[in-house]
């Protein structure tokens, strides 16, 4: 099956993929469960992290990667991407793609006969989330009435966050600037998520300061993302700052609240040196639990 969102997941598949991930952490080496599988490994935008994460996850599981990087496959250019899936399909065991458009990862999917999983596009970020959940678990964190507040700009992770939390049956908050709100789409299903297990809510608003109060975990991502075109970083600077993580809205918190980040962060920005290397800052945990999390994500595909 295809990983490009979360919402196709139930509550207890992302449940298994923590176990899973937890379990190897704890075993790192020895598996074999992608013996005789390759694995493309597809980046039409930068990436260290998820990069590192799913190349060595394939090949510790005893498979074999193939990266791929922009300008040296012919992915929507002088071959459309139908015809580059098609051709992959008969390589390859699967294939994880960094995409600038998810339309790019629903193509890949629909031609390409083996499973896809999206590494990060324009709308989503999944992969990334669950090694999150890992993060906020390992932390002591149970999901139920947990209180997840992501403070920035409305992108690709608030998405995904907004329908693990749904899924989990946290309390979601996404405070952002208005014009910045995350994609409506995403909302609609994280809500519609919450009303199918009855447990769990999503608030979108303007003020970090009240969103803050009593949180569990706060989360930041950058405020101009890869796939933005069209964002001016001197007219970002005019409206976002107050929704940075300092340690002020640190203060609001919960006294045992972690702080998240995806990374790459940008300091002084979304996040405050103080804080990204606090005592309550996981983001070093969190970038080594995609190797781990990206394991249970490729475990969990072969087995479905
Ligand atoms: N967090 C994350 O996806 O990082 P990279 O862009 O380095 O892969
Ligand atoms: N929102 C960021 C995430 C980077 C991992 C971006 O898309 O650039």
């Amino acid at each position: 099956m295809d990983l490009l969102t979360l919402w196709n997941l139930e509550r207890e598949e992302v449940l298994k993929i923590i176990e899973d991930a937890e379990y190897f952490k704890k075993n790192r080496y020895g598996h074999e469960i992608l013996k005789n599988k390759s694995i493309a490994l597809i980046f039409e935008s930068p990436s260290t992290r998820t990069r590192m994460s799913f190349d060595l996850a394939v090949n510790e599981l005893g498979g074999h990667s193939l990266m791929m990087n922009e300008g040296e496959i012919h992915l929507g250019k002088k071959e459309s991407i139908a015809d580059t899936a098609r051709v992959m399909g008969r390589f390859v065991d699967a294939i994880v793609a960094r995409v600038k458009n998810h339309k790019t990862l629903e193509d890949l999917a629909e031609y390409g006969s083996v499973p896809v999983i999206n590494a990060l596009c324009d709308l989503a970020h999944p992969c990334q989330i669950l090694a999150d959940l890992l993060t906020m678990k390992e932390n002591g964190k149970n999901f139920k009435g947990l209180k997840l507040v992501y403070f920035g700009d409305g992108n690709n992770v608030s998405n995904s966050l907004m329908i693990a939390g749904a899924i989990l049956g946290m309390d979601v908050v996404i405070a952002t600037p208005r014009s910045y709100e995350p994609n409506g789409l995403f909302v609609k299903k994280a809500l519609e998520i919450i009303a199918k297990y009855g447990e769990g809510s999503l608030t979108l608003t303007d003020d970090p300061e009240i969103a803050a109060k009593d949180a569990d975990v706060l989360y930041t991502d950058v405020w101009i993302s890869m796939s933005d075109k069209n964002k001016q970083m001197d007219e970002i600077l005019k409206i976002f700052p107050k929704f940075q993580i300092n340690d002020e809205i640190l203060s609001k918190a919960k006294k045992d609240a972690i702080v998240l980040h995806c990374l790459p962060a940008n300091r002084g920005l979304e996040i405050t040196d103080e804080v990204i290397d606090g005592k309550q800052s996981k983001v070093f945990d969190q970038a080594e639990n995609r190797l781990h999390a990206q394991k249970a994500v490729l475990k969990y595909i072969f087995e479905h």
